[in-house]
């Protein structure tokens, strides 16, 4: 029997009744389509091809199962950047866009010229650093040798001029990096993992089964890479440079502390877009 060809607005429509959410439709018909905006409405009436059909079928089975729609895309957005994201990486956050805010605003203040992004995952803040400046150079390390790949994938996709300044290391925070730049860097960044270990299996499924464990657990009191960041900080950042690490809320006061242990001055921490207290700023 052959059965007529659905058009892209009867997709539309069963996807939308499978997935209940307009937005998560759209993306994964555009995904199936390789159609967005104006291209897309010009093609709703016009039939999908049988592999179309069977790509947007899977992925709906992937949705239906719990996969995070980001994995099933295999892409997803971060600033200006589109980054390949995995298993292997954090799913790049908003919140974390602010810190890229603030690590070029200090970047700026200082007329900087090189930074560290500790713990890059996906590359997303090392990356947009680099592809936001001119003539910064960026060092990104993480001890997670499958996001290194990933964070490479991500890099090549960024051009040979900007590429040329993003270095990837693999190793524990500031073991990774060179020696002979300890003193050197303007600003240096980080997501380190922040969640405690007792906090674990209380966390949503799409993200406790989903994102890296080794990406959110920091330890027995989430504190402890935060702890490794700020306090090796005075060490590799130049006379002046800051240091901007994104934390939870109610990390706020801790982080100060290990700021002022660190020796480090003008602490302060600064919030999100939904203005929940999220970045700590130190400078040396
Ligand atoms: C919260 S994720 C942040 C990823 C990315 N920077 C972002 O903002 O999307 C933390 C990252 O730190 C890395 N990491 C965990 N422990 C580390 C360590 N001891 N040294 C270096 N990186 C580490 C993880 O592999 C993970 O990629």
């Amino acid at each position: 029997v052959i059965r007529a060809l659905p058009s892209w607005r009867s997709l539309w429509r069963t996807t939308r009744e499978r997935t209940g959410d307009e937005v998560i439709t759209r993306r994964l018909i555009e995904e199936a389509s390789g159609l967005e905006g104006g291209a897309l409405v010009l093609a709703l009436d016009e039939p999908a091809t049988a592999v179309c059909v069977l790509d947007l079928d899977e992925m709906l089975q992937r949705y239906e199962a719990g996969e995070p729609l980001q994995h099933i895309l295999g892409h997803w957005g971060f600033r200006y950047l589109e980054l390949v994201v995995s298993p292997a990486v954090l799913i790049p956050r908003p919140e974390t866009e602010v810190v890229v805010d603030l690590a070029l605003a200090e970047l700026a203040r200082l007329g900087g010229r090189r930074v560290a992004d500790l713990g890059t995952g996906s590359g997303a803040i090392a990356l947009s650093i680099a592809s936001e400046t001119t003539g910064v150079e960026v060092f990104a390390t993480d001890s997670s040798h499958a996001a290194l790949a990933v964070a490479s994938a991500n890099l090549s996709a960024l051009g040979r001029k900007v590429a040329s300044r993003v270095c990837l290391f693999e190793g524990d925070w500031y073991r990774a990096l060179p020696t002979h730049l300890a003193g050197s860097f303007d600003v240096i960044v980080a997501n380190p993992p922040y969640i405690a270990e007792g906090e674990w299996s209380a966390l949503d499924d799409l993200v406790r089964l989903h994102d890296p464990r080794q990406a959110l657990v920091a330890g027995p009191s989430g504190t402890e890479a935060i702890e490794a960041v700020v306090g090796g900080a005075p060490e590799w950042l130049s006379s002046h440079g800051s240091v901007v690490v994104e934390l939870a809320p109610h990390q706020a006061s801790a982080a100060l502390t290990l700021a002022s242990a660190a020796g480090l001055e003008d602490a302060t921490v600064l919030p999100d877009l939904t203005g929940r207290q999220r970045v700590l700023l130190a400078r040396r």
